[in-house]
């Protein structure tokens, strides 16, 4: 079983992947940490972030099993991933490895932004997580205030509306909701609402492929 989970950013779909994994006994991987993790490399190599042939070449040696997501999820890291996703060389060298990582069994669960429209087309679960912008960067706002830091909701709310754009709008692979992927939108639903809609969703596709 695949379960393909794409949206914007700050949506919930980690959190809902995370659930659903823990749910059905599936593993689990977080694509955008792969971005990151080829970023976070060039970075500490202090290598250029525009150079395709050097980005592609270090992302053909991201561990999957080594992503750590803490490290990882420094706000100028998710910035440098977010430019290097736009090129078709790292493209490739990562989804490779996550349709790879998709033949797990039992079952995985991947989320992101082009799951179920390019590195899983033929997932028998597909499902777009959004929310409104404002929605999106209160909860980011609330996280950080949370966890103890200090946070300004305009910059949150201005970054998330930046990288919308940069996901959006580019050529490869732009993220966009697949033909039969189920829209989520959690702006005012609870996690545990959106878990039981997608429960239902995956319960339905496993019958049918029983
Ligand atoms: O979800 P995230 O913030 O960890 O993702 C970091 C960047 O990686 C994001 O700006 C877009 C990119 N990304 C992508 O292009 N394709 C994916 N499947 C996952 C993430």
């Amino acid at each position: 079983m695949i379960i393909a989970i794409d949206g914007p950013a700050a949506a919930g779909k980690g959190t809902l992947a995370r659930r659903i994994a823990e749910a059905y006994g599936y593993h689990h991987l977080d694509t955008g940490l792969t971005y990151r993790a080829t970023a976070k490399a060039l970075l500490d190599a202090g290598l250029p972030l525009d150079d395709e042939t050097i980005a592609g070449g270090m992302a053909r040696k991201v561990d999957l099993a080594g992503l750590d997501r803490t490290v990882l999820s420094l706000h100028e890291i998710g910035e440098a991933a977010s430019k290097i996703a736009v090129m078709p060389a790292v493209r490739r060298a990562l989804v490779d490895a996550q349709r790879r990582f998709a033949q797990k069994k039992p079952g995985a669960v991947l989320d992101g932004r082009d799951i179920g429209t390019v590195v899983c087309p033929d997932a028998p679960v597909k499902l777009y997580v959004t929310a409104s912008a404002e929605v999106r960067a209160k909860r980011r706002y609330e996280e950080i205030v949370e966890a103890g830091g200090r946070a300004d909701y305009g910059a949150i709310f201005e970054d998330v509306k930046r990288r919308d754009e940069r996901d959006m709008g580019r050529t490869d692979s732009p993220l966009k909701p697949a033909e039969d992927a189920y829209l989520l939108d959690t702006s005012e639903m609870s996690i545990e609402a959106a878990f039981q809609t997608a429960k239902s969703i995956i319960d339905a596709a496993l019958s049918r492929n029983a």
